[in-house]
């Protein structure tokens, strides 16, 4: 093709550029300097980027490189160790790069069986992590948990219409515990929340929630927290499934950071029942070396999901209902196969590799907590829970320990930030990342008895 005369021409050497940067950022690492700008100085250096005649791949680039990137939070930084953070694999973040070029409509089988397949064994290493090595379980890898949860909730509401004739409200069942996803969720599907207290250690009261689950007779599904985001609390995943079973409701497990641990069978302990459930999420972007954006939807019985999802449309008639549509299991109809980079990775690398970084991790918040611990200065509130921990300073005031978490940030020696546990301000700290340096960490936070 005539370069000059396409519509869209190509800079080679732009191009050439562009690979060598992204080959830089993925064996080096981002700046953890980086991060967010106020739009003044932002519309200073970017306004004017969308021209009538364009500005050429070169000047477009630096912009990204010279004002974009700098102006982003490093999540996948060792240092950074709040929220859920990122922490792709070499291989992970080098085949997403290639991924984008090789242009992949898989939400049908048509459009991208190779790839659906590859997404698959994926799914499959998840699923029989989680015990269902069978031919029914199946599912599908969408943007996030939040997505995830609702394609879920959707499923189990659907399944509960099938078998009831429903004249009331519906309700989901979760503890207080429950990621932020599911209110929203809730407010979308125009349902109820029923929230369960949970105990010292952030998990779901068994009793209360039986109790609840007799009271209220339109509970469609409950939903178990499998590392709930505040605490890594894991809620008792076998008694919720008895209960489920019991009443015959759906359980869905929310382990959208935590089931990640599946990968080590040490851990894997922690998820017992998890067999029993009907569906479940985990999030390869967060505690699976995964880059953004990618969560593993999964049914226990695949069918279920197609039951309430899939898309008609005239112009849909041709896809071959008979093949595996990713498309049939939750709530989207374009997709890109977001989960190749876990699979390339897992190629790569093996399963062991990842049983070995989920327990390196788990040592490194263990050490972390441990070293807390003996500091008279700071108290160990809670854990760690998988590699989620909880801190206070016994010195410092609210407004001080904010002041320091934000020169921190700033000066990009660490991301801690706070987070409220049963009413009282303390700090959160959760581990993702096997190259965080637990000694690096320490020094940090012993500066917490001063400004
Ligand atoms: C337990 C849990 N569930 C759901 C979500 C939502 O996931 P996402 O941010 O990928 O939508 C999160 C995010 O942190 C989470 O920790």
């Amino acid at each position: 093709m005539n370069n000059k005369k396409n519509t869209f021409p190509t800079d080679e050497t732009s191009l050439d550029e562009m690979f060598m940067w992204a080959k830089e950022r993925i064996i080096d690492g981002p700046d953890p300097i980086n991060g967010a700008k106020n739009s003044i100085l932002l519309e200073k250096q970017l306004g004017g980027a969308i021209t009538k005649d364009g500005l050429g791949w070169n000047k477009a680039f630096d912009l990204f490189t010279k004002a974009i990137v700098p102006s982003t939070r490093p999540f996948d930084h060792p240092t950074s160790l709040a929220f859920v953070a990122a922490a792709p694999t070499p291989a992970a973040s080098s085949f997403d790069a290639v991924l984008g070029a090789a242009e992949i409509f898989a939400g049908n089988w048509d459009g991208g069986s190779g790839a659906i397949f590859a997404e698959n064994q994926a799914i499959k290493w998840i699923s029989s992590l989680a015990g269902w090595a069978n031919e029914i379980s199946g599912g599908v890898f969408v943007s996030g948990g939040t997505l995830g949860n609702l394609s879920a909730l959707h499923a189990a509401r659907i399944a509960y219409r099938s078998n009831h004739s429903v004249t009331e409200r519906l309700s989901v069942l979760c503890s207080s515990e429950a990621h932020s996803s599911i209110t929203s969720i809730a407010q979308v599907i125009d349902v109820d929340v029923i929230e369960i207290s949970s105990d010292k250690y952030g998990k779901i009261d068994v009793k209360e929630t039986k109790e609840a689950i007799k009271k209220n007779k339109n509970i469609f599904c409950i939903i178990a927290n499998a590392g709930a985001t505040n605490s890594g609390a894991i809620d008792d995943i076998d008694a919720l499934a008895d209960l489920a079973y019991l009443f015959g409701i759906w359980l869905h497990v929310d382990g959208a950071y935590g089931l990640a641990a599946l990968a080590d069978p040490q851990s894997a302990k922690l998820f017992s029942g998890i067999e029993r459930a009907d569906s479940l999420i985990v999030d390869p972007h967060k505690w699976l070396f995964a880059p953004y954006d990618s969560c593993a939807l999964i049914y226990r019985n695949a069918k279920r999901g197609a039951a309430a999802h899939g898309q008609k449309g005239h112009y849909l008639d041709v896809i071959d209902k008979t093949a595996w549509n990713p498309s049939d299991f939750a709530l989207h109809l374009t997709r890109r196969p977001r989960g190749l980079p876990l699979w390339f990775s897992l190629a790569v690398y093996g399963s062991q590799a990842y049983a070995n970084a989920i327990q390196k991790t788990m040592k490194i918040a263990k050490k972390i907590a441990d070293e807390i611990e003996k500091i008279k200065y700071l108290e160990l509130i809670l854990g760690p829970q998988l590699t989620v921990i909880l801190f206070r300073s016994l010195i410092l005031s609210e407004e001080e320990v904010y002041e320091w978490s934000e020169r921190h940030r700033r000066d990009g020696s660490l991301l801690c930030l706070p987070t409220i546990w049963k009413g009282k301000k303390v700090l959160r700290i959760c581990v993702i990342n096997t190259n965080t340096d637990p000694s690096q960490v320490i020094k940090v936070l012993k500066t917490l008895n001063k400004l």
